[in-house]
């Protein structure tokens, strides 16, 4: 088996960060919801997951499944108008999937949201393309602990 093959099966993950960009005639709550539902039907078609985090004006965004599978969508997620100025913070194979119960799960953040709060604290303004490759999978990690808990006690 080539490596080139071999690679294409192997589990990666990709996290990107980008900014919001919807024109004033758009309602980014329909917007967002719309680019939801399109990715729940996308990724699941393509054994793809992932959870994507709405912030301040930003997008952060972690997608893990097949190499293919990962960069066709990511190539895809580039030429949509709806955000801009993305930057790859991680991409690369990874040992197991993170946000395996979600298709795709987006998270805006909340007051209530203390946990993620706190790691959104260590910065004054919210700017996901200063994290690192580890400080960017942590924080998506601490959102997908609150998916969890609310997706329990709903
Ligand atoms: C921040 C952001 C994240 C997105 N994430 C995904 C995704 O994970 N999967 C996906 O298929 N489309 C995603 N999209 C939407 C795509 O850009 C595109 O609109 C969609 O895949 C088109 O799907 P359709 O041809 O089935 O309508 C995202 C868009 C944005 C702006």
């Amino acid at each position: 088996m080539s490596q080139e093959i071999s690679s294409s099966r192997t589990l990666h993950r990709l996290i990107y960060a980008s900014r919001q960009a919807f024109t004033p005639e758009m309602n980014p709550n329909e917007e967002i919801d719309g680019l939801i539902r399109a990715s729940i039907r996308n990724n699941s078609a393509t054994a793809l997951t992932g959870l994507l985090l709405v912030h301040d004006g930003w997008f952060l965004q972690a997608l893990e499944g097949p190499a293919g599978a990962v960069m066709t969508t990511y190539q895809r997620i580039l030429n949509d108008p709806r955000h801009t100025e993305s930057r790859v913070l991680s991409a690369g194979p990874a040992s197991g999937r993170e946000f395996g119960d979600w298709n795709m799960c987006a998270r805006r953040v909340s007051a209530a949201d203390d946990a993620i709060l706190d790691t959104l604290s260590q910065r004054q303004v919210f700017d996901p393309t200063t994290l690192t490759d580890l400080a960017a999978l942590r924080l998506l990690k601490a959102v997908r602990g609150i998916q969890d808990r609310t997706a329990l006690s709903a």
